[in-house]
């Protein structure tokens, strides 16, 4: 009988041990997951992506001039204004830079799920997306225009007057939620904006809504197209590298080489230089 406690006994430490014992490798391993998650949740540090040896660009290349994909050299290549931004980064940090062409709407999450490093798009600093993730400062700034056939350009004076028209527009862009708000079906949403000029030059649409500067490029490098502004809509949010939420460590480093190419006036330049090229591969 007394044997049989004692066993008892023994089989309820042991348990207790094992238990103890499992909480604390529990803890352990929550311990390791945490330091896991921290570097996960804010992205890869300078140092990391120097030990890399590239840093990793998510963009969507249907934006020119702000980046476009080219085909001049024989082989797919993505050039444009934020292109050349982030090679100035990668330069900086001494790494090779990797471009991973996408569709608009899917940048953000990519940045978030660490398939790139950084997002520049022509992507506007708004409050909304500034909850997701963190901006650095912006470098350029402009208004949203409505792009319409020739024979259309009288027509629309305020952005009312497409009431009941099909308004065109990119997913996941600022342009879209606007005009979805106020338009609800009748404003349609496209992965690339390629393909809205060719439904507006096509009659699908009545009119594509965007942002201002790729806008006149695009209406510059299509015959038929133009411009309309002053619509009584508000500014386009400006433009700005995107990082992961809380990467303090890379969107300092960024920020370095932003004010850096906008106090010297590259950018400008940049501008200048890649609406002409943009124009001459068109006209080719
Ligand atoms: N500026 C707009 C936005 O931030 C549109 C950007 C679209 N960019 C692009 N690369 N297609 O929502």
């Amino acid at each position: 009988m007394k044997k049989k406690i004692f066993n008892i006994a023994l089989v309820a430490m042991t348990a207790l041990l094992l238990f103890g014992c499992g909480k604390k490798e529990e803890a352990k391993e929550e311990a390791k997951e945490a330091v896991k998650f921290e570097i996960t949740t804010t992205g890869p540090t300078v140092d990391a992506i120097k030990k890399k040896g590239k840093i990793v660009l998510g963009t969507s290349a249907d934006f020119p001039p702000m980046e476009w994909t080219s085909f001049q050299s024989g082989k797919e290549e993505f050039t444009g204004v934020d292109i050349a931004i982030a090679q100035s980064i990668a330069d900086s940090l001494g790494v090779e830079l990797e471009v991973k062409n996408m569709a608009f709407e899917g940048l953000l999450a990519s940045l978030n799920s660490g398939d790139v490093d950084m997002v520049i798009a022509g992507m506007g600093a708004d409050e909304e997306r500034k909850k997701q993730v963190d901006f650095s400062e912006e470098y350029s700034k402009g208004q949203q225009v409505l792009l319409v056939t020739e024979e259309n350009k009288d027509k629309y004076k305020t952005f009312d007057d497409l009431k009941g028209k099909i308004v065109g527009t990119q997913l996941g862009t600022l342009q879209h939620k606007f005009a979805t708000e106020k338009f609800g079906n009748n404003c349609k949403g496209f992965d690339l904006n390629n393909v809205i000029i060719e439904q507006l030059k096509n009659k699908s649409i009545d009119a594509a809504f965007l942002s201002e500067l790729p806008a006149k490029q695009f209406a510059s490098i299509t015959d038929g197209l133009v411009i309309i502004k002053d619509l009584g809509i508000p500014d386009d949010s400006g433009f700005a590298v995107a990082v992961k939420k809380g990467n303090d460590d890379l969107t300092g480093a960024v920020n370095e080489v932003v004010k850096g190419l906008k106090d010297s006036g590259q950018v400008d330049k940049w501008f200048d230089e890649y609406i002409e090229l943009s124009n001459k591969e068109a006209m080719k």
